[in-house]
C-alpha cells in the first residue's frame, strides 16, 4: 500500500517572481484553488491520506491552508458563504498533514532525502504541485501510477513525449518498452542538451518511491547545477534493480511556467464555469 504522498515545495519559484517574493508558488491560484491542493486531492484520489510537504522559510501559508481559520469559520458559519470552504474542509477531514524544513536549496533528490523524517521505511509517492496534472477522461495520474506500482513493486517515474527542442529543461530517460506505454528504463539524464538526450521521453512532477532510494540519495554526489538530482539517484536504482517509466494518460500543465499557467487556468475556468 502506498500511504504517503511527499510534497517537495521549498522552491524559490524565481519564475513567477514578483508573484512568488512573499508567496509560495505552491499558493498560486489555478481559478480559485491553490496548485498544492490540486496536487493533495490527487494524492487522496489515489486512497493516500498522510500528506508530508517539504517546507522552507516563508512557506508558512502552506500549512495555515490545510488548518482551520478560526476567525474565517466564525465569520461565514450559517452564511451563504459556506459553500466556499466545502472542498478545502473535506480535504482536511480526510487527510492528516506534516511538515519539515529544507534548510537549504540543494536540489530536487535532497529535498525528498529530507523528506525521510516523515516517510520512513515504506514506498511513496512524490508530487511537484507545480506540474498539475488532470485526467478528465478517468482516474488521475498518481492513481494510474499505484495501479501499476501494485504489479511492479519499483520505483516508478511519469513521462510524457516532449519536443526536442525542450529536453533540456527535464529528467529525460530511454528504455524498453515492456507493455504499453511502460518502460524498463536504462538511461536517465538531467536536463541533457539536444545532443546528449537519450529520447524525448521526459519526466514529469509524479514518481511512485521504493524506500532504498533514501540511502542511495545519501551517496548521490551533485549533479547537474551542483544540486543532488532524484534523476541521477533514480539511475543508481535502476542499475541495482529495477525502474520503470509511465506514459501517463492525461495532461499535464506546468504552471512553473507563465504559458502553462494560462492554459491551465483557462482550462480549468471551463471546468469551474460548467459547475
Ligand atoms: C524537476 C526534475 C526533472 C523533472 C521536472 C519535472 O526539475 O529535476 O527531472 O523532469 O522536475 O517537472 P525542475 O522543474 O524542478 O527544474
Amino acid at each position: 500500500m502506498i500511504k504517503k504522498c511527499l510534497f517537495p515545495a521549498a522552491g524559490y519559484g524565481t519564475r513567477f517572481l514578483p508573484a512568488t517574493k512573499a508567496m509560495p508558488k505552491e499558493m498560486l491560484p489555478i481559478v480559485n484553488k491553490p496548485l498544492i491542493q490540486y496536487g493533495v486531492e490527487e494524492a487522496l484520489e489515489a486512497g493516500i491520506t498522510t500528506m508530508a510537504i517539504v517546507t522552507g522559510r516563508g512557506k508558512r501559508s502552506l500549512e495555515d491552508h490545510f488548518d482551520i481559520s478560526y476567525e474565517l469559520e466564525h465569520q461565514i458559519r450559517g452564511t451563504d458563504k459556506e459553500i466556499y470552504l466545502k472542498d478545502i474542509r473535506e480535504v482536511m477531514e480526510q487527510c492528516t498533514f506534516s511538515y519539515t524544513r529544507q534548510m537549504e536549496m540543494k536540489g530536487l533528490g535532497h529535498a525528498i532525502l529530507t523528506g525521510e523524517t516523515l516517510i520512513g521505511n515504506e514506498p511513496f509517492a512524490v508530487v511537484l504541485a507545480d506540474d498539475l496534472c488532470d485526467n478528465p477522461e478517468g482516474e488521475g495520474v498518481l492513481s494510474q501510477m499505484i495501479e501499476l506500482y501494485h504489479k511492479y513493486r519499483c520505483s516508478i517515474v511519469a513521462i510524457e513525449e516532449v519536443e526536442v527542442s525542450e529536453v533540456d529543461k527535464y529528467g529525460v530517460i530511454s528504455g524498453r518498452e515492456i507493455d504499453a506505454g511502460v518502460y524498463m528504463v536504462d538511461n536517465m539524464i538531467e536536463k541533457p542538451s539536444i545532443a546528449e538526450a537519450p529520447s524525448n521521453l521526459a519526466v514529469i512532477g509524479r514518481y511512485i518511491l521504493t524506500p532504498d532510494i533514501f540511502d542511495i540519495l545519501r551517496d548521490t554526489k551533485p549533479g547537474k547545477k551542483g544540486e543532488i538530482q532524484i534523476t541521477d539517484a533514480l539511475l543508481e536504482q535502476c542499475k541495482k534493480g529495477m525502474v520503470l517509466a509511465y506514459k501517463f494518460k492525461g495532461k499535464r500543465y506546468d504552471c512553473g511556467s507563465i504559458d502553462g499557467f494560462v492554459m491551465a487556468t483557462n482550462v480549468f475556468y471551463q471546468k469551474h464555469h460548467q459547475g
